[in-house]
């Protein structure tokens, strides 16, 4: 065996090898005749010598690769498969915390008799606005910084909460209703606690003689599936265009248990959503008519319910996609 073009097999590619790599080897040969050879002459021997090895060595991994393919493809076609090895699995993935922990909220809600409906995310501004009672330049249109499609006199936005779900809802169907309506909302607000994008639940319900101790029921009750204790709830007077009255709800502190903390800045509460009683104004727009249909309404964010319930205390985690974060849930 004395080319490389002679061989047939891995073992005669290694004695094709030894002819030029061995100890005694050509090129071995070569190198140690270096020393003997006046200095010049020594630089371009050497530097040949080098050039030769490097081809050659390219040559016999070409042939090598080449043996081994078609050494896979016998093996591989005479069925040589190791059936015993263990499969590699593929890892199993689950649902983002935001989506379960937005799943379970409407879970909650359809368990005491609320059906699900959803909107669009690109949205009117008569559905996010106008109906829901934001007049023309008032500034309570402000107090959600508002991404439209196509400047602030463009006609089309990105929905800054659920409630045009309300509206939408109102305009199809008549009392009595009772929806969640989940999504994701924009505006115009990034730091640790607010996402350009993030999620709300609604919930809404008209019917004759609804009153806002029902509300008040309804969401202790839910505090209480939510975060599977009875918690102290705490009813502040608040200002919603869409409501009268209008109220922010407030749990005790699932961190520290009302004595007061960090995450609660001390005052042992934290707000988790906005209600109210559906002003009669709304229900002008949706053809309700107001001296027999009352209503309530609420909205919570769905992060700032995930956070509280996770301990998480960097809204941005959760966007950021982070694989060492998400498989913790
Ligand atoms: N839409 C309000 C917001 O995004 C939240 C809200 C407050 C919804 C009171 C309601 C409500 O339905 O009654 O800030």
């Amino acid at each position: 065996m004395r080319s490389l073009s002679d061989a047939k097999s891995e073992s005669d590619l290694n004695s094709v090898k030894g002819i030029f790599f061995g100890k005694k080897g050509t090129l071995s040969e070569i190198m140690k005749g270096l020393s003997g050879l006046p200095i010049e002459e020594r630089k371009q021997v050497g530097a040949a010598a080098n050039a030769a090895r490097q081809t050659l060595e390219a040559a016999f991994d070409a042939r090598l690769a080449e043996f081994r393919e078609r050494e896979r493809k016998t093996r591989d076609a005479a069925g040589l498969i190791d059936v015993t090895l263990p499969g590699r699995l593929p890892a199993a993935g689950h649902r983002h915390p935001i989506s379960r922990t937005m799943a379970d909220i409407v879970s909650i809600f359809n368990r005491l008799g609320f059906s699900t409906r959803l909107g669009p995310e690109i949205e009117k501004d008569y559905y996010n606005f106008e109906a829901l009672n934001f007049p023309a330049d008032h500034p309570a249109r402000e107090m959600q910084d508002t991404f439209f499609m196509d400047g602030p006199s463009s006609d089309l936005l990105l929905r800054t909460h659920t409630s045009p779900i309300q509206i939408r809802t109102m305009e199809s169907s008549r009392p009595p209703v009772r929806v969640v309506a989940p999504g994701a909302v924009y505006r115009c607000d990034s730091d640790i606690t607010h996402s350009p994008m993030f999620h709300q639940v609604e919930g809404f319900a008209v019917d004759q003689n609804v009153t806002f101790s029902d509300v008040k029921g309804l969401l202790t009750e839910f505090c209480s599936m939510m975060f599977g204790e009875r918690k102290p709830l705490r009813f502040r007077p608040s200002f919603f265009p869409f409501t009268e009255p209008s109220a922010e709800v407030d749990i005790e502190c699932v961190i520290c248990g009302g004595k007061g903390c960090r995450v609660c800045k001390g005052s042992g509460w934290l707000e988790i959503l906005g209600c109210g009683m559906i002003d009669p104004a709304v229900f002008g727009f949706v053809d309700y008519d107001p001296d027999l249909y009352t209503g309530f309404a609420f909205g919570m964010g769905v992060e700032r319910i995930a956070m509280l319930r996770h301990g998480i205390g960097d809204i941005r985690l959760f966007f950021e996609n982070d694989l060492r974060f998400l498989s913790r849930f």
